[in-house]
């Protein structure tokens, strides 16, 4: 295998460019070129690439986002689409081609290894929702963000007595909203994964401000509802009034940016890196994976289609860090 090819998909997530360079470098390092497909999938459409190398990767490992750009490419979302993106890809002289991205981007990189392509997918998300690996790039950093957020927040609901609702990413995945209670010291996750006990969270919010005239964190997983549709739900609850105030901070894009952390850089190198070693070992439809604190290759087969739940030693330490964070869902 002489030329790889290497693309970046989906939602951006800090440690994409971290992830790049090693693919780069370690290809570099096997007499391998790298061709840096721009724009995500729609890249291979448009044939919008360049050859990746030397002053393009300096300076890069410390930024968010993506040097290469991104997209959510629809053209690959038909089967007529990833036969023409395989063709494109042939056309390129690409012979094995590193997918960073989210579920959308993995499950288009599965359909390409279908069609003869020798793909290697790393898991990019800040999501944290895909199956078969333990983190994904970006996650450590958008946690951090988050918690340095709503550590903010906390001083200004203290000092107000407020009860502030913040509402997080992380699309159908309640992970940074879990995790960002548990760093937080939070009273309240609401996440996709539980059910919302609303009588529950009124009353435990109404008795706590009674008893101590305390503030109160809830964090609100985006995959639940949207915070007004939260705050609605609350007050109809309530009746429609609450003796204390509450507030609505809706984070939004701010947590998909900024520098990624020592955590994502590492784990980028290492996805980045593992990625062209398995390509260059023949290996196909598979993504790379953090196991037990190990990275590995695990099949796409295994990922895609796969719901992730939050591990259970999480639910139980939200729950023994007195978190409310609903019940069960019945199945
Ligand atoms: O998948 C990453 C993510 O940031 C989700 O948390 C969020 O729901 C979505 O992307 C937002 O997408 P967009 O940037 O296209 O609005």
């Amino acid at each position: 295998m002489k030329t790889l090819g290497v693309l970046t998909s989906g939602g951006d997530a800090p440690g994409m460019n971290p992830a790049l360079r090693a693919v780069v470098r370690t290809a570099m390092e096997h007499n391998c070129r790298v061709v840096g497909i721009n724009n995500g999938y729609d890249g291979i459409f448009d044939g919008d690439c360049e050859e990746l190398g030397g002053r393009l990767l300096s300076g890069m490992i410390d930024r968010g986002g993506t040097i290469l750009q991104s997209s959510r490419c629809k053209r690959m979302y038909t089967p007529e689409g990833v036969d023409e993106a395989r063709r494109r890809l042939a056309e390129l002289g690409i012979q094995g081609l590193v997918v960073i991205g989210g579920d959308g981007s993995l499950t288009g990189a599965l359909e390409l290894s279908r069609r003869g392509m020798p793909v290697v997918g790393i898991p990019a998300s800040i999501d944290n929702d895909l199956a078969g690996t333990e983190m994904a790039i970006g996650v450590d950093t958008a946690a951090n963000t988050i918690m340095q957020l709503i550590d903010r927040i906390r001083d200004t609901s203290r000092s107000h007595r407020r009860c502030f609702l913040i509402e997080v990413m992380g699309r159908n995945s309640g992970y940074l909203a879990l995790t960002t209670a548990i760093s937080c010291g939070a009273e309240f996750a609401v996440i996709p994964e539980y059910a919302c006990n609303m009588k529950r969270v009124v009353t435990e919010l109404h008795d706590r401000f009674q008893k101590t005239r305390d503030n109160s964190i809830i964090v609100l997983a985006e995959g639940v509802c949207s915070a007004d549709t939260f705050m609605k739900r609350m007050l109809a609850e309530r009746g429609g009034e609450f003796e204390q105030e509450i507030r609505i901070t809706v984070l939004g894009h701010v947590q998909r940016g900024g520098i990624p952390t020592h955590f994502d850089r590492v784990l980028g190198a290492r996805f980045g890196e593992l990625a062209v070693t398995g390509l260059l070992q023949q290996e196909t439809g598979s993504m790379t994976a953090l196991a037990k604190g190990r990275t590995t290759l695990i099949a796409l087969e295994e990922v895609i289609g796969k719901k992730r739940h939050p591990a259970p030693e999480l639910i139980r330490l939200a729950s023994n860090l007195q978190i409310d964070f609903g019940d069960p869902v019945e199945v």
